[in-house]
């Protein structure tokens, strides 16, 4: 049987050539990665869910009218998406200290902030993903001005969303990431939501306890990621009916 196309293969996720022109396969894999791939395991369970979460989080984008690549979910862990160029940046939204900012700024993890702000990481592994000013982003021509302003407009709506679905069943929206993605309709250019949305890519506490339920369990050795990510996925309603219990991380180096 002829193997389709790798286009390409991250950290978490591969790439497949896609039924139709203009698509793409995208496979979760089971890989966790943290602090620039120094620490690795094989996290049983984990791209399962992620691609349940993923899912779930784009429809509700799209049913708001927030674009974004998803198309539909093909398998445990295969979803069609539109094919997309990646712009270059991680873009992070904060509501509360946490991570590199508490760091940064020398705040305690979990101090609100006067409103959410929205910053920039240059998406390059050997250079660490580095943090960087809009005007560089613009000066390089990563993207333009008014790419810019619709980003950052992007950014703030699924933040509302997230925010929001996120309360309603009892967890705190600290933070996440989200990557951008051009597509041509013709001589056209629009950017949608592209990627990812899951527990690996955002901070999320549980509101009454303050218990992580994010990549941090894995990053700070806080517990089992995979307990965490099934009660994300169990309080949203999208458990998969045959993920119900994790496996032990399996350290691969
Ligand atoms: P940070 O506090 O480490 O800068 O992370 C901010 C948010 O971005 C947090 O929700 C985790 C997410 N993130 C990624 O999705 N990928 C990354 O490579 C990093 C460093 C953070």
């Amino acid at each position: 049987m002829a193997r389709r196309k790798k286009i390409y293969e991250g950290k978490a996720k591969i790439l497949y050539e896609g039924p139709e022109p203009g698509t793409l396969v995208q496979y979760f894999k089971d890989d966790a990665t943290a602090f620039n791939a120094e620490k690795r395991a094989t996290i049983e369970g984990k791209g399962v869910l992620n691609n349940r979460l993923s899912e779930f989080f784009m429809t509700g984008l799209s049913n708001i009218g927030v674009p974004n690549h998803f198309i539909k979910r093909l398998n445990m862990r295969e979803q069609l998406i539109r094919q997309v160029e990646i712009i270059p940046l991680e873009v992070i939204v904060r509501n509360f200290a946490a991570g590199s900012m508490a760091k940064r700024l020398g705040l305690e993890e979990g101090t609100p902030l006067p409103r959410p702000i929205v910053e920039f990481s240059y998406k390059d592994d050997a250079l660490g993903d580095p943090l960087v000013p809009e005007e560089y982003i613009i000066a390089f021509g990563w993207a333009s001005q008014q790419d810019m302003d619709d980003i950052v407009a992007l950014a703030l709506r699924v933040n509302d969303f997230l925010t929001g679905v996120m309360f309603g069943v009892g967890i705190k929206l600290v933070d996440f990431k989200i990557e951008i993605g051009r597509i041509w309709d013709n001589d056209y250019m629009r950017l949608i939501v592209a990627d990812e949305i899951s527990p690996d890519s955002c901070r999320l506490w549980d509101i009454e306890t303050g218990q992580k339920l994010d990549k941090d369990v894995f990053r700070r050795d806080l517990g089992n990621l995979t307990d965490a990510y099934t009660e994300v996925a169990r309080r949203l309603g999208v458990l998969p009916s045959n993920v119900t219990h994790a496996a032990k991380p399996h350290v691969i180096n």
